[in-house]
């Protein structure tokens, strides 16, 4: 099946201001680890953990030095490789989404899907996604997913809170918790954390 490309690759170049910001931000020594935190307080210790579209490697490379077994995910080679300079022993998969198969890659506690990647897939394939994140839970397995609601970014989507909802329903997901930050703030109109368990 060939997949559309995601809406990340189509912006090209034009995204590598992502990977450099968090490479100066990890070179100053400030905080990247909010989204790891709460990944974090999710779980059991030594949990499965699955991080889809891990960028530079930032929140698996923050589970790992938890103690978690993470497997993450990168398709753009660029960011893969800056997460290899950047943490070199937190191994890296190529694989997109829709590539990741429960018989192969096994089952995870906790799926976490933050940065972004929600607004960044390829056109049309959310609930598809939606539904590899399901098949990819261990039975009482949750998935972690934060983007922006509001202001689209370069090249992103807007997906508003009730059509996210509405395809993680359809993709047999259903919301636990919805908060406003990664300090579990209130829902805020332009930013949301949700918490997903299977239906
Ligand atoms: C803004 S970056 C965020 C990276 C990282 N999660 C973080 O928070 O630092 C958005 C990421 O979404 C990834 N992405 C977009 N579509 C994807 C897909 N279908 N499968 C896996 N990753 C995807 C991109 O490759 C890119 O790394």
């Amino acid at each position: 099946m060939s997949l559309p490309p995601t809406r990340w690759e189509l912006v090209g170049e034009g995204n590598r201001g992502y990977g450099e910001h968090f490479a100066d931000v990890v070179a100053r020594g400030d905080d990247v680890d909010g989204e790891a935190r709460l990944a974090d307080a999710l779980v059991a210790r030594g949990a499965r953990i699955l991080d889809i579209g891990s960028g530079m490697g930032r929140v698996s490379a923050a589970l790992q030095a938890r103690g978690h077994h993470v497997v993450a995910t990168e398709p753009d080679a660029a960011l893969r490789a800056q997460s290899r300079a950047t943490y070199p022993d937190l191994e890296v998969l190529p694989h997109e989404a829709l590539a990741l198969d429960p018989d192969e890659h096994g089952t995870f506690d906790l799926v976490v899907v933050v940065g972004n990647v929600m607004i960044y897939l390829g056109e049309g394939t959310e609930r598809a996604v939606l539904q590899r994140i399901r098949d990819l839970l261990a039975p009482a397995g949750r998935a972690l997913v934060g983007f922006e609601l509001g202001s689209a970014r370069a090249g992103s989507r807007t997906y508003p809170a009730e059509e996210f909802v509405a395809d993680a329903e359809a993709a047999g997901l259903r919301v636990v918790h919805r908060f406003g930050s990664y300090e579990l703030h209130e829902p805020v109109p332009d930013y949301a954390v949700w918490v997903l368990a299977g239906a």
